[in-house]
């Protein structure tokens, strides 16, 4: 293409797309906004688009071409593109027990499909990214998440929502992190063998000591620290959140959440676990990413200005360089006015600099406070590199040893030590 042509093609492409930005919400920093968005990458760590493939499809790789069109939900390519976005975090989820009726029993122990089905998350999302290598790249780290913006695309990473999702084992976690997974929450809106949920609006029944993490839930905060993969506190009891603080070993992360002192929901942080975080003796570094969900935010009529009255609380309480933005854009019924949908990031942004953030503070807004934090999770990882793994597993668990394997009958396979060796033990499936 000729290069007037090829101008006139951006200009024509371009303007008429920030006018219409503007026309809606434009508060005079829209082109500020812009600006910045385009030197330093906005991160979104939530976003179900996943999700939504995987909903609309029998064969949900057939839909991932559609994606450079428009799509049904919040996000596609170009919506993504015409916002700015430069990185976000793709989620592997599938729901809780009590939304697909898998129960897995009072012991979890009942098998359900949710291991299979985050695989198959797992592997949309690396599909997704191989095919539209013209606007996606893969990013684990804050280095490559650098690379991508840089080379103009929107860095991709992922996030896993809920520990109903890893069969109850610290095996399938450490396969996880192999497969790229940049952050575990530790739960959906159910309890797990893990962790306590606040649920999802009603309070659920305790599971777990004290309705925080169980002995192998603290086992899975220290084999994430040694993995590096961020501790996700979102969805989680107030007990959880101030066990996996006090344990981790490095900062921890709420992917998608705002303040309950704001809007009291369950799934906000309480005022006293935000003083937990910080630098003074006893708290823990970490970065609250602010939820556009209204139900969160300010219920029904929730605009633009009720998120950034999230995010300012937060930043009062524990600073400008500990929070972040995250939409959960295709997992969300409702929206906010002004952040109807991909497009929409720069209203937000917009909205901050009218308030008086700084350019620098922006820059942490939008990606650095993460990348931070994303540092210094990759660092405790580093120095935990010489711990062995877990042994640890799920305490209620009658399937270990597993005395009862050959196929045809008990004992089939094994050779005739290994069969005296099982004829004498003393086996006990559920110690504690
Ligand atoms: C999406 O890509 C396909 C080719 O893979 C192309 O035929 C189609 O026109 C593209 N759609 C848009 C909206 O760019
Ligand atoms: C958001 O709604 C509030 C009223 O709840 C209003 O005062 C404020 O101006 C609105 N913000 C925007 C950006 O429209």
């Amino acid at each position: 293409m000729h290069f007037a042509t090829l101008l006139l093609t951006l200009f024509t492409g371009l303007t008429p797309l920030v006018r219409c930005i503007g026309d809606a919400y434009d508060n005079g920093f829209l082109d500020q906004a812009i600006k910045l968005m385009e030197e330093s990458p906005l991160l979104d760590t939530h976003i179900d688009l996943p999700q939504i493939i995987r909903s609309l499809n029998r064969r949900p790789l057939d839909a991932l071409p559609q994606l450079n069109g428009s799509y049904p939900g919040h996000v596609d390519i170009p919506r993504m593109r015409e916002g700015r976005l430069g990185g976000a975090f793709w989620t592997v989820w599938a729901p809780c027990y009590d939304v697909t009726g898998e129960d897995p029993g009072a012991d979890f122990n009942t098998p359900t499909n949710h291991l299979r089905d985050s695989l198959e998350m797992l592997d949309i999302i690396q599909n997704m990214i191989a095919l539209h290598s013209d606007d996606l790249q893969y990013a684990r780290t804050s280095t490559e998440i650098m690379t991508a913006f840089s080379s103009g695309k929107i860095a991709s990473l992922i996030g896993m929502e809920g520990t109903h999702l890893l069969g109850n084992s610290l095996g399938a976690l450490r396969i996880f992190a192999q497969l790229g997974v940049r952050y575990l929450t530790l739960t959906h809106t159910c309890h797990s063998a893990f962790a306590s949920s606040v649920g999802s609006g009603t309070p659920l029944n305790d599971v777990h000591e004290g309705n925080g993490l169980s002995e192998l839930g603290k086992e899975l905060v220290k084999e994430l620290n040694r993995v590096g993969i961020m501790v996700d506190l979102s969805h989680t009891t107030p007990e959880t959140m101030r066990q996996a603080i006090a344990l981790s070993e490095a900062p921890v992360v709420w992917t998608h959440a705002g303040a309950r002192a704001l809007w009291d929901h369950p799934r906000n942080v309480p005022d006293d676990v935000l003083d937990m975080i910080g630098d003074g003796p006893g708290q823990k570094d970490a970065v609250i990413q602010s939820v556009f969900f209204p139900l969160f935010i300010a219920g029904e009529g929730s605009n633009v200005s009720h998120v950034a009255d999230h995010i300012e609380y937060i930043a009062n309480k524990i600073g400008r360089n500990r929070v972040g933005i995250a939409s959960d854009y295709d997992g969300m019924y409702a929206t906010v006015e002004g952040l109807e949908d991909a497009s929409k990031y720069p209203n937000l942004v917009a909205e901050l600099l009218s308030r008086g953030w700084t350019t620098e503070e922006m820059r942490g807004v939008l990606g650095g406070n993460l990348m931070r934090i994303m540092d210094k999770v990759d660092e405790v990882s580093e120095s935990l590199k010489e711990r062995l793994p877990s042994s640890a597993i799920w305490e209620k668990r009658k399937d270990l040893p597993s005395t009862n394997w050959g196929g045809g009958g008990p004992q089939m396979y094994w050779p005739p030590d290994v069969k005296d060796t099982v004829d004498k033990m003393q086996i006990r499936h559920d110690e504690l």
